[in-house]
């Protein structure tokens, strides 16, 4: 079955995703691979990318996924906060809402994406507070993110929807 991978990555997190996608599949049937392009739009199955902003995808991703029609779609992103899968959860039903009813999801993968240092020389200003401690926890724990193991769980929960 011919597929594509469209990812959208800023800061490179959700690529990392993406290539270890991409040594997932075999490569014969890969369409395309790269940034949302209408080219992608040809395979029966997309792999779609996004960075987490405001608590849904980035703009370019939920743009394409507007775009498409009945083609199957694995969803899988990086956020910044990774604390719990529930927080995952509500951003991938608000990701599915972009999607037009005729597209079918076969799977989704989310893991945490590590920040820019910016952010943390942000939260270092703010007055001390139990919020401010767990928020530079968070950005501590996602330094390293995704790593290794959060890669193979994606090949994993790609092939698993396969
Ligand atoms: C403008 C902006 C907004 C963001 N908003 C969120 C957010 O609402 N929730 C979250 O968990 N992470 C948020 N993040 C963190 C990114 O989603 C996270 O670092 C992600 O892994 C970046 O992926 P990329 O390297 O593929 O661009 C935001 C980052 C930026 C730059």
């Amino acid at each position: 079955m011919s597929y594509a991978i469209v990812y959208n990555s800023r800061t490179g997190n959700t690529e990392l995703l993406a290539r270890a996608i991409q040594e997932a599949l075999p490569p014969e049937d890969c369409l395309y691979f790269g940034r949302p392009d209408p080219k992608a739009l040809e395979a029966e199955v997309i792999y779609l990318g996004f960075w987490t902003d405001k608590g849904r995808c980035d703009e370019e991703s939920a743009r394409f996924l507007q775009g498409l029609t009945a083609q199957r779609v694995f969803l899988f992103g990086t956020a910044g906060f990774g604390g719990s899968s529930s927080y995952f959860d509500q951003i991938l039903d608000r990701v599915r809402g972009e999607l037009p009813p005729q597209a079918e999801v076969i799977g989704t993968f989310m893991c945490q994406g590590k920040m820019p240092m910016s952010v943390r020389e942000r939260y270092e200003a703010m007055p001390e507070s139990p919020r401010r401690t767990a928020m530079l926890e968070n950005f501590d724990e996602a330094l390293h993110r995704p790593d290794g193991q959060d890669l193979a769980e994606a090949k994993a929960a790609v092939l698993r929807a396969q």
